[in-house]
Order: C-alpha cells, then sequence, then structure tokens
C-alpha cells in the first residue's frame, strides 16, 4: 500500500484526479470504478477541468459504480446515478451507455447484483477502482460486519452511516436503510486502487486500513492484500498514521 500525503482537500484531489488521468491517457479505453460521496467532488471537478482543457478524452472509458441506494430511481437527486451524471457524467465526452450504476430499483435483485458483477468481469475487471472510505471503515457499502461479502450484494445500512449521510437529505428519516454495493471479491478485482480520504474524522479509519488487522469488522483492511494500492489523504486523514 503506498501513501502518498497531501497538504489539504484541494491538493489530494489534484493528487487524485492525476492518477486518474493517467489511467485514462495510458488506456483510452479503459474500465474506471467509480464512487460518489463528498471527498471525490473535487477529484471528479478536476477531472472535467481536465477534460475541458483538451487534455483527457473519455470517449472509450467504461465506468462501474460502487453502489446505489435501494429503492431511489437515478433521477432521485440523492440517488449516485444522479451524483454521477451532475459531478462527472454530463461535462465530460463519456458515453453514458458506457456507465454503469446499479439500479436502486432492481426487483429481482439477487440476479441483477449477480449480473453486474458479470458485467464487471466481462468489462474486463476495473482497471482502476476509486474508492472512499466511511468513518467506520466501510468501502463501497460493506458495512463493518463478521465476514467480508464477495459480490455485490444488497446491505442494510448501519446508523453511523445512515447519520453520516443525513447531511445530504432533508430529514434522517429519508435517508434509505439499504443500498447495493459491490462485493469485496469484486472490489479486489480491480488492477489497481486509488482511495481518497480527507479530514480529521476519516483518521481512525484510514489508520485501521492501512495499519490494523485484516478483519470484516473494518472493511478496508483488506486492502492490504491487494498488489496495486495508492492512498491519497490529507494530513488531518493521515494524524494517526506514522510519517514513513
Ligand atoms: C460512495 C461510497 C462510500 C463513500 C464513503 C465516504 O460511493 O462507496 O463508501 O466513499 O461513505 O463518503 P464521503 O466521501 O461522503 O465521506
Amino acid at each position: 500500500m503506498r501513501i502518498v500525503r497531501a497538504k489539504d482537500y484541494e491538493d489530494m484531489s489534484r493528487k487524485a484526479a492525476a492518477i486518474i488521468a493517467a489511467q485514462v491517457t495510458l488506456k483510452p479505453d479503459c474500465v474506471l470504478g467509480l464512487a460518489t460521496g463528498s471527498t471525490p467532488i473535487g477529484t471528479y471537478k478536476n477531472l472535467v477541468a481536465a477534460y475541458e482543457a483538451g487534455d483527457l478524452d473519455f470517449s472509450q472509458v467504461k465506468t462501474y459504480n460502487l453502489d446505489e441506494y435501494r429503492g431511489l430511481p437515478g433521477d432521485h437527486d440523492q440517488s449516485y446515478r444522479y451524483f454521477m451524471n451532475v459531478n462527472l457524467f454530463d461535462h465530460v465526452n463519456i458515453d453514458k451507455a458506457n456507465t454503469h450504476v446499479p439500479d436502486g430499483l432492481m426487483e429481482d435483485y439477487e440476479a441483477a447484483c449477480a449480473e453486474y458483477d458479470a458485467a464487471v468481469a466481462a468489462a474486463g475487471h476495473q482497471d482502476l477502482q476509486l474508492l472512499g472510505i466511511g468513518n467506520n471503515g466501510h468501502i463501497g457499502f460493506n458495512e463493518p460486519c463478521d465476514s467480508f461479502i464477495k459480490g455485490t450484494h444488497c446491505v442494510d445500512l448501519t446508523e453511523s452511516t445512515i447519520q453520516a449521510n443525513s447531511r445530504l437529505f432533508d430529514s434522517i428519516d429519508d435517508v434509505p436503510r439499504q443500498a447495493y454495493t459491490m462485493g469485496i471479491g469484486t472490489i479486489m478485482g480491480a488492477k489497481s486502487i486509488l482511495v481518497v480520504a480527507n479530514g480529521d474524522a476519516k483518521a481512525q479509519a484510514v489508520h485501521d486500513m492501512c495499519y490494523g488487522p485484516i478483519v470484516p469488522s473494518c472493511p478496508a483492511s483488506i486492502l492490504q492484500l491487494h498488489p496495486n494500492v495508492v492512498v491519497v489523504a490529507d494530513e488531518a486523514a493521515l494524524a494517526l498514521c506514522p510519517v514513513e
């Protein structure tokens, strides 16, 4: 696991975008695994700016997002499909047909989740998977639990995640209680992984991800077993990590 120290959020966002931009430049038809949440917004802004400057071409890029709230349609302003459109897809020359977000309204979800994994595999797996990390160490919506769940699945969100995400909804009662998420196996199938983190609320989770025991009570700790992970985090998020 390589740790890149960023001065602050802006610096983290520039560095993370530079890594994604390098991937797209080196392999224009790459497969990107993408994340939502507050952390990557600045990264996406930098990618849009690079596209607008003529430095990036997304025309052949395929994307697979990590997760989606169960029960939210793609045009709901808190759905992750909507987030991706507004923060990235609407502003670059990506073919929307090449962008994939789990369908929050899927009916037979076990079959649909298996199809999502099959589609990621058929695309050749993610060349680069972007991840944020939850305050509780979750990646995607793989919440702390007593086993690592391999494939894309439906998950009950923990109170801590519902609380953390309620800032984006009118009231905490509006936060969906379930979500679909790529499983740990789907994430670990990526050829390379980029984790972004900022702020002191993430410090314990970032420490446990990088230096703690590899346990499903901190899902991000599994990333220690992946051969190609870069963590780009600001000073606050790295406050509990040794300076190497
Ligand atoms: C979002 C996702 C989540 C977030 C995590 C951190 O697609 O998979 O794991 O990355 O909850 O969220 P923020 O960035 O809002 O702190």
